[in-house]
Formats: C-alpha cells, structure tokens, sequence
C-alpha cells in the first residue's frame, strides 16, 4: 500500500460525523436513574471531566458575604459547612457536552445564576434579572445574531433563546462570526446554541435550522409561550416582512441592528399596534407579491427600501459596486457585528423592562463619533451652468432690422420651426440652445456653459447638438415650403452667437420632401440592450450613402463580433476612467435625472427609466451617486461596474457607427452634427434602435484639447496608456477627426422618451 492511501484510510477512520446536538445532559447525583445514567456515562470512552465545584462554592459564599475577607482555611470551612453533609461530587450538578464529550461540574440553577450574574448587580438589580429570567427572545439570522445571542446569553436577560437561521458555517463567515475551525460545515444555530450552553445550561434554546418560513413561523413565536421580542437579522428580504407582520399581529416588539454605521432599528408593535412595519417604508408592499420574490435580483429594490441605502456608510456604498467585480458580496466587520450585539442586547433589555418605548431608526456612527473631522472636498459647481448672454444686446447689435431679407418669417412659422429644432438630441438633454426670432430670421445662440462640464471641452458636444438641430429647423422649413439660408458662426464679437437663419420661399422644396420630416418627432435615443443581430445590408449601405450629403463627411461601420468585442472593451474603459474622476463623476450623476418627479419638473437631463439596466444595476447606480466613492474606489483600484453599463450596451449592438470628419473646426463639429441627425433620423425610420457611445471622444478632447484640465494624473496616464488600443479599435485614421460613435441594434421600443423646455423658456421674439 502507498504511504498516501494509509494516510488517507487513517483519516477515514478518524473522521468524525458532524452531530447536530446541541442540548446539554444534566445529572443529578441524588437522584437513583440519574446517578445510574452518570456512571454509564463515566464508563465510556474519552469523557473528559472538569470539576470546579468547590472554587464555585467559594464563589458563592464570597458573595454573599461581601464585607468578610475570608482566609483561605475559613473559606474551606466555610465550604464544608456549606454542603452540609452531602458528598462534594454530589453537590450542585453534573452537565454533558455530548458534542466535546465534556463532563462539568457546576452549581445547580438557582445558585448558578445568581454567581454568574453576581458581577450585573446593580446594573441589573435582582428583580430585574428574576424579570428578565423569565422572557423569550427569538432571533432570525445568526452573523449579527450570533453576537447578539451570545450577548444575551452572557448578560442573561432572557431565559429562552429561539434561533433561527438556514446556513451553515464558512470559512468566509469568520472574519465576524466567534467560532472556532472544527465548527465548519455545521449549522450556524447548532454552533451559536452549544456557545451558549457551554456559557449557561440552564438557558433553554431551541433551534430552528431550517430558518423561519410559512410552516414555522407560529412555531417560532408561540410555541411554549408568545414570545417577548424578536430580534431580526436575517439577510432574506421577504423574511424581513413577514416575520414583522406575525409580530405586528401578535403585538411583539422588534429590534434589527444592521452592521453599519450601527443602525438600531426598532418597533415597538407592544405598545404601538397600527405602526406600519419598517416605520412605513415598505408600506406600498403586497406580501403577496414579496413571497413570490425570488431572486436577489428582484429582492434588491426591496432591500434598498428597507436599509435606505443613503444613509449608508461611504465604504458600504463603494463597497456595493465592486460587488461581482473585486469582492463576491457585501463586507461586515467584527467590530461592528460585535458592536451591534452589544447595542442591540443593550436596548433589548431595556425594551424588555420597558424602560425605552421609542420607536424608531438610530445610529451610533463610530467614525462620526470617533474621528477626525474630514475637509469638505472640492465644490465643483452645480450643472447645467448656463451662459449669462445677453441675446437681446448682441441681437440688437446685428442691427438686423436694417438688413434686406428675402423673406419675413412670421411667428406661428418660427415657433413651428424652433419647436422641431428643439426636439434634436443633445449631450445629457441639456437643450444647449437659446433662439431668438427677430425681424423676419431666426438666430441661435449657445446658452450652455459647457467648458466646465467634463465631456464639455471646446463646446464639442454642444456643436454637435447644434448641427443636428439645425438639420431638423431645415427639414421643417423646407415642410413649410421655405428654404434655409444660414449663416454659421456670423461675425459678433461674442461667441455665443452660432447662426443667423433667412428663409426664402421655395415652392419646389415641398416637392422634394424627404422621408426624414416625418422622422423628427419619432426619433430618440435608444438605450434598450436589445441583441446582436444582423442589420441588413442595404439599410447599413444606405446610411452609409449619407456620408455624401456633406462634402467630407465619413461614416463607417463596424459589424465584426471580434472588433465589436474590442471597441466595448476600451469604450467601457475611458467609460470607466471618466467616472472615476471628481468632475467626470458629478456630470453623470447631475446628468440622471432620478426620479420621475425630477424629470417632469426639470425637463431635461437623461430619464433614469430610460436606462435598459438591471435593478441590482439601478442600486449600484443610486450608490454611485455619493461623490465620496469616487476617491475609495480609485484607492481600490476598482469602478469595474462603471466599465460594465457600456460594455454591455455595445456587446448588445449589431454595429458601431463612426462620424469623421476632415478637421476639428466648430463647423467640422457642427456638421458632424447635421450627419449624425440625418443618420439617426433615417435609421429610426428604418425600425433601427439608436444610441450614442461617444463620451469617449470628448474624454480623449478634454485630455487633448484642454490639457487634462480636471483630470488626475492617474487618469491622464491610463488615458494615454489606452490610446494606442482606442486607436486601433476604432480604427482611426491619420487626416480624419473622428466626431461622434454611435450604436445600432435592433430593440424594444422605450416606455418613457425624453423632455423638452417650454418653447417660451428656450425662444425669445424680439
Ligand atoms: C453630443 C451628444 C452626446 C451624447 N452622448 C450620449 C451618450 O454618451 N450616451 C447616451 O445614452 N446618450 C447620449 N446622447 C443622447 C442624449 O442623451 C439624448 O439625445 C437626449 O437625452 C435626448 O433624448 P432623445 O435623443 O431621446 O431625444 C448624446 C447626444 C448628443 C447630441
């Protein structure tokens, strides 16, 4: 036989099953069947005994007599008096641990308790303790529970423990849960009831390995007398709700202490029997609806609800998105599941002598509290900054009115043109524009700050957007049977001054309508992942032709799944690197626009609901908006989930759209624009899904044009690091400057389109 199968027939041998005992055996010795049963079990192998009997004793009679100072000869004598005539080894009882095989000898109950707990009194007086001593707790979920329980246990405040948890122990639970190596693999209620039982036999605990679901939960709380409190840690959502509804209706009171920050959550249903559960946070929950809740997926909007994700710690929150990036799951601290049993064991007692009745959420803020102040970080000004131009001056100026015109545009014309300008897409639908209508022509100026935004450098996106309203002011023109003459970038001595627009009538115009007018209202941006099929042939070639409509204009497109590939990898790169800097960061974040009501009443920025992200996504997104994070996860070397979002929505598209141009001028940028608008028109008109994926053009403009101002050193370095690669993908070619990327798929429709500013707010007739 070789050495190593010995070894491992020897192993075999020696393994030993894992038991899920958890009772101790009590004998005692002045009772006949029990005495029988002790020497039986003295009679088996490897029962290892510890009798400190007589120190305990001592113990006793010490504290009882607290003004004696007692010899150690007088402390025998007393010891001996004490038991009387009884035989030592038949004082007090004999306790065994099945699970160890340990045979103790301790003081039976009564006495027990009252030496255990000597060292509470007077922070526990005796009637207290005798109160407490009759009280049931049940706990669900033993990470934080088990520090709780223990805590419990040790301080005494119950004289029933029912615990419920479904897990067994890991090795990636001992970083918080106090146990020892030989207990993996076992059930975590089995380790926290035998923890307990080697504290205080006496303390009755029941398990309940299973967790709690539908056929235990009565069980759990009313079997052998309601219980007095219940205290819930448990990392499954839906048992989060409904066990405090079976509180609710039995009128038991709850405490929750979540590991961070030390948030103390607690609701007294005892005295408060209408509270809404979670003081009112999940009242728009059906339980219906929880029950049917079944992956962490669904779960997680829930969660956020129940937790309020904004009052987390900042470590959480960062710690959040690297989930499934660097870390498998969110991080817990000893000291702080050590700190929460202590609190919470703290407040349960007091909750159990009814001497706190508050209701509500708490937080004993360690860092808060113990911590240096931190230095406000830098301000960076709220967004959009829009420019403080005086249209009217500069309007006033021109002169206009003194200038023949070959037409007289009147106003209902001009409205009618300017509102299909404005539905033109923008850079964060930040609606760049500000048009006035003044003697017959329509004029358009930059009312947007866009040098202090991130992606902003040199106006680029902004002329952009430009040009693509201007090709929709023409389109609709041309509908209203007049033809566009337009001056771009007229001499003024302010630069916000982009075009003078004269009109003449043009009757064959009408004739020649293209398609595309009917396509201004229908298109928008398409963020729906949608899949990686085929575009057909002709209706790439077909946008492709329109590279001709302006002299210069390129259009390429990329179909290959390898290059697709690669493109989705560096684009979510540069992605990744903008959101990992301060001002890249608060773009984005002032960019969402988070909630409904902020979007109906701003009428602007990009709808969070117009987003195609999973809902695990939508909290990642909702955390990423702490501005705190941004340094953390860049000391971590992480923000993976920032690359994810545009990774994702390339990988989902059937082809990448590059916009060149010949040079970088602001009319190269501006008829980019009038490209991109006649591309996206004709390929929404073709039942095409449409989106820009061209941050990483003004990211590269900004590092480029505007000497990195606002990005680190860090970031320039992997910036430049990357550009080789981005070069490569993209394919760019010397003597071309590339202006916009795009995607195309096909997808669903989105539920919810973008918003405009009232005509009144963005039109001035003067
Ligand atoms: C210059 C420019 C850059 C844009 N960049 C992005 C982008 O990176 N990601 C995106 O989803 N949409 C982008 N968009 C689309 C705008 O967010 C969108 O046009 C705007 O929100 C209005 O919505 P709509 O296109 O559906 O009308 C961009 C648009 C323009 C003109």
């Amino acid at each position: 036989m070789r050495e190593s199968d010995a070894i491992s027939g020897l192993l075999e041998n020696k393994k030993g099953s894992v038991s899920t005992l958890y009772k101790p055996q009590f004998f005692r010795l002045n009772q006949s069947a029990s005495r029988k049963d002790f020497i039986q079990l003295l009679d088996t192998a490897g029962v290892i005994v510890h009798d400190t009997i007589q120190e305990q004793i001592a113990e006793l009679i010490k504290f009882r007599h607290p003004s004696v100072k007692f010899t150690p000869k007088a402390l025998q004598d007393k010891v001996q008096e004490f038991i009387k005539n009884i035989p030592l080894e038949e004082y007090g009882v004999w306790v065994h641990y099945p699970w160890s095989n340990r045979l103790l000898h301790v003081l039976d109950e009564k006495e027990f308790i009252e030496i255990r707990t000597s060292r509470n009194q007077y922070k526990i007086t005796p009637e207290e303790r005798d109160e407490l001593s009759g009280k049931k707790i049940g706990v669900i979920g033993l990470s934080v529970g088990q520090s709780v329980a223990v805590t419990l246990a040790m301080e005494r405040i119950c004289g029933e423990l029912r615990l419920a948890d479904f897990d067994l122990l890991e090795l990636t639970n001992l970083n918080r849960i106090r146990t020892g190596l030989h207990n993996l693999g076992l059930a975590k209620v089995y380790s926290v009831a035998r923890e307990i039982a080697e504290i205080d036999p006496f303390l009755n605990v029941i398990c309940f390995p299973e967790g709690i679901h539908d056929e235990n939960m009565e069980a759990f709380f009313c079997s052998g007398g309601k219980l007095d409190l219940m205290i819930e840690e448990s990392d499954g959502f839906d048992i989060k709700i409904l066990s405090r509804y079976k509180a609710r209706e039995l009128k038991i009171p709850v405490l929750m202490e979540a590991s961070d920050r030390c948030m103390v959550d607690v609701e007294r249903f005892d005295l408060e029997p209408e509270r809404s559960i979670l003081h009112g946070l999940v009242d728009h929950l059906d339980v219906a609806t929880l029950k049917s809740l079944k992956t962490t997926e669904e779960k997680i909007p829930y969660m956020l609800d129940i937790l309020g994700i904004d009052t987390a710690s900042l470590r959480l929150k960062a710690s959040m998105l690297e989930i499934e990036q660097t870390i498998n799951t969110w991080p817990q601290l000893a000291s702080a599941v050590t700190m929460g049993g202590g609190i919470t064991a703290d407040v349960a007692r007091r909750i159990l002598l009814n001497q706190f009745k508050g209701s509500g959420r708490y937080f004993i803020d360690v860092e808060e509290l113990v911590g240096d102040k931190m230095p406000n970080a830098s301000v960076l000004p709220e967004l959009p900054v829009m420019l403080n131009t005086n249209v009217s001056e500069i309007t006033k100026k021109l002169e206009l009115k003194a200038l023949p015109t070959p037409y007289i545009l009147d106003k209902e014309k001009a409205a009618c043109i300017v509102n299909a300008a404005c539905l033109a897409p923008s850079g964060g639908n930040f609606q760049p524009w500000k048009w006035v209508y003044t003697s017959g022509r329509l004029l358009l100026f930059n009312a947007f700050d866009a040098q202090d935004t991130f992606l902003g450098a040199d106006d680029l996106p902004s002329l952009i957007a430009f040009g693509a309203a201007i090709e929709n002011l023409t389109l609709k023109a041309s509908e209203l049977g007049l033809q566009t003459h337009c001056t771009e970038f007229p001499k003024s001595d302010k630069e916000e001054l982009i075009a003078i627009f004269e009109f003449s009538e043009n009757t064959a115009i009408k004739t020649q309508l293209s398609n595309r007018i009917s396509s201004i209202g229908l298109r928008l941006t398409n963020r729906n992942l949608g899949h990686r099929e085929k575009i057909e042939d002709t209706i790439l070639q077909n946008l492709q032709a329109i590279e001709k409509e302006i002299p210069g204009a390129g259009i390429r497109f990329f179909t290959e799944d390898k290059v697709l590939d690669e493109i989705a990898e560096v684009l979510g790169e540069v992605e990744k690197l903008r959101l990992l800097e301060e001002m890249g960061h608060r773009d984005f974040v002032n960019e969402i626009r988070w909630t409904a009501e902020e979007n109906d009443e701003k009428k602007d920025g990009v709808d969070l609901r117009t987003l195609d992200i999973t809902n695990a996504e939508r909290v990642g997104l909702q955390v990423a908006r702490d501005k705190g994070i941004i340094k953390l996860l860049n000391e971590w070397k992480g923000g993976g989930a920032f690359k994810k979002l545009t990774k994702k929505s390339i990988d989902s598209a059937s082809a990448i759209g590059l916009i060149s141009m010949p040079g970088s001028t602001k009319a190269d940028y501006m008829n980019g624009g009038k490209i991109l608008q006649k591309v996206w028109l004709d390929a929404n008109a073709s039942g095409i899904a449409f989106q820009p994926v061209s941050s990483s053009l003004f990211v590269y403009a900004r590092l480029f044009n505007a000497q990195g101002e606002g990005i680190s050193e860090e970031g320039k370095k992997a910036l430049l690091g990357l550009r080789p690669r981005f070069e490569r993908a993209l394919d760019l070619k010397p003597g071309r400057k590339e202006i916009f990327i795009f995607r195309l798929c096909k997808a669903a429709e989105p539920k919810v389109k973008s918003l405009r500013k009232p005509l009144d707010e963005v039109l001035v007739c003067l």
